[in-house]
């Protein structure tokens, strides 16, 4: 990252006397010492436990107490740095991007396309390839509307799986009802893992994609990506990853996994709302075709005729979430201070340790497989999701409970909604503790 400019720097250590978008650029007015919980730069890098989740403000109830999370794949709970890199760039640096005459402008545009590198190489790809949408959502969207629209026929056949994010199935059925494409669901072990031999076997020439989660949001369970792409390779389909739970969780290399098409949201990656990307092929993106229209995307405009950008402008309509970029890119400094790797196996640690213990609760019914990166849904006996949900709030402790937007994955377990505790970067054994106790507490109230 030595030649990037460096945006809004890591992990609030070491910030304090650094917030200029672009460093050295211009000389930057006196700003008060950012949070408290900034630590010297050249101090160790922050231990999981009691050192990541001080630099996290949202981990406190409004008495105070630790408030303990376990929603982070709903959204993850932001750090100090990430919050102050969005409050400078919204404040004294703030300006618009790619337009801008003046300096600020300038700076900012400078920062703005750093974020762009920033994502393309935590990813492993190339930043031309980097497209920001409003999330994974977005992305996936964008590229049934586009890529779908414009290279799919009647009679194609797209296979995706039991345990998809709706993000990843009604977008295509939205390209169904436009083009008549066909869907195919990839059914999955009895463990909860995408069935990669029924992939196998239901894969044809028809399949022009097939589009998987790479870690599924209910389940924890983790896809192979490299088993999957040479099954879709041998019959000439393109691969979609819905990475949104992996790249908070595991080392992504979209170059190596060797994909098509990869996208993710930065809310989950602790950075802000409202930014994500979609990564894809160049030579992909470069054949595909506007979706939105507007200011940004275009070359040269008169009224019988445009001309478009090329990517990834074409596809970056509009005034872009430039205080968000700025944010994303301060959320991947964070993550890798303490490094992806780490991160994952923290979690996939504190699932395995929850899924025990309340397996020896015997009340509960545990979904998914045993090796889980950091999610875990279980069903408490006699115990709708919601109730838990609420009693266990009273204690301090914030669940899930729901269809977690993955409501055929519930028809397939048989179930309306499941309680889902996962983790995150700030998770530790007391949040698995307290979850114990709220669930014993749970139970006893349901006993009278
Ligand atoms: C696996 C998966 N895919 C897609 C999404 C959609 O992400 P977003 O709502 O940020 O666009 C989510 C969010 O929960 C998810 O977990």
């Amino acid at each position: 990252m030595s030649g990037d400019p460096q945006i809004l720097p890591g992990t609030g250590r070491g910030t304090a006397a650094r917030s200029s978008v672009v460093e050295g650029a211009r000389p930057q007015p006196q700003r008060p010492v950012e949070s408290p919980l900034n630590r010297p730069a050249d101090g160790p890098p922050p231990r999981f436990g009691e050192d990541v989740k001080a630099d996290f403000p949202g981990l406190v109830t409004a008495e105070g107490k630790p408030w303990h999370y376990l929603d982070t794949a709903a959204t993850a709970q932001k750090p100090q740095a990430v919050i102050d890199a969005t409050v400078r760039a919204m404040g004294v640096d703030y300006a618009t991007v790619h337009r801008g005459v003046y300096a600020r402008s300038a700076e900012m545009t400078l920062a703005f396309e750093a974020a762009r590198r920033k994502v393309a190489r935590f990813i492993g790809g190339e930043e031309h390839e980097i497209v920001f949408t409003r999330g994974a959502t977005e992305a996936i969207n964008l590229v049934a509307h586009s890529w779908g629209g414009s290279q799919l026929k009647p009679g194609d056949r797209i296979l995706i799986s039991t345990l998809e994010h709706h993000a990843n199935i009604v977008p295509w059925q939205l390209l169904r009802e436009r083009i008549g494409i066909a869907i195919d669901v990839c059914p999955l072990t009895a463990d909860g893992r995408i069935d990669l031999e029924a992939a196998e076997r239901m894969l044809t020439p028809a399949h022009k994609l097939v589009a998987l989660a790479h870690v599924s949001n209910v389940l924890g369970s983790m896809l192979h990506v490299e088993h999957l792409v040479a099954l879709a390779r041998s019959v000439g389909a393109k691969v979609l990853i819905d990475g949104c739970q992996a790249v908070p969780r595991l080392p992504v290399d979209v170059a190596a996994l060797d994909v098509d098409f990869y996208v993710f949201s930065a809310h989950k990656l602790y950075g802000p709302t409202g930014i994500g990307a979609l990564w894809a092929r160049a030579e992909i993106l470069e054949a595909m075709p506007p979706w939105h229209g507007g200011g940004a995307m275009i070359d040269r405009v008169t009224f019988e005729r445009t001309t478009y950008a090329p990517p990834p402008a074409r596809f970056e309509a509009g005034t872009p979430a430039i205080v968000e970029a700025i944010g994303l890119a301060a959320a991947i400094d964070y993550v890798q201070q303490i490094g992806i790797g780490a991160i994952g196996a923290h979690e996939l640690a504190l699932a395995a340790q929850a899924r025990e213990e309340l397996r020896r609760l015997n009340s509960v019914r545990l979904f998914g497989p045993d090796e889980s990166a950091g999610i875990v849904s279980f069903a408490l006996e006699g115990v709708h999701p919601h109730d838990l949900g609420t009693i266990l709030d009273e204690e301090g402790v914030a669940i899930r409970a729901g269809h977690h937007c993955a409501q055929p994955l519930m028809d397939h377990l048989g179930v309306a909604a499941t309680a889902r505790a996962s983790f995150g970067i700030y998770s530790d054994e007391s949040d698995i503790a307290a979850l114990l106790r709220g669930i014993e507490r749970t139970k006893r109230i349901f006993a009278k």
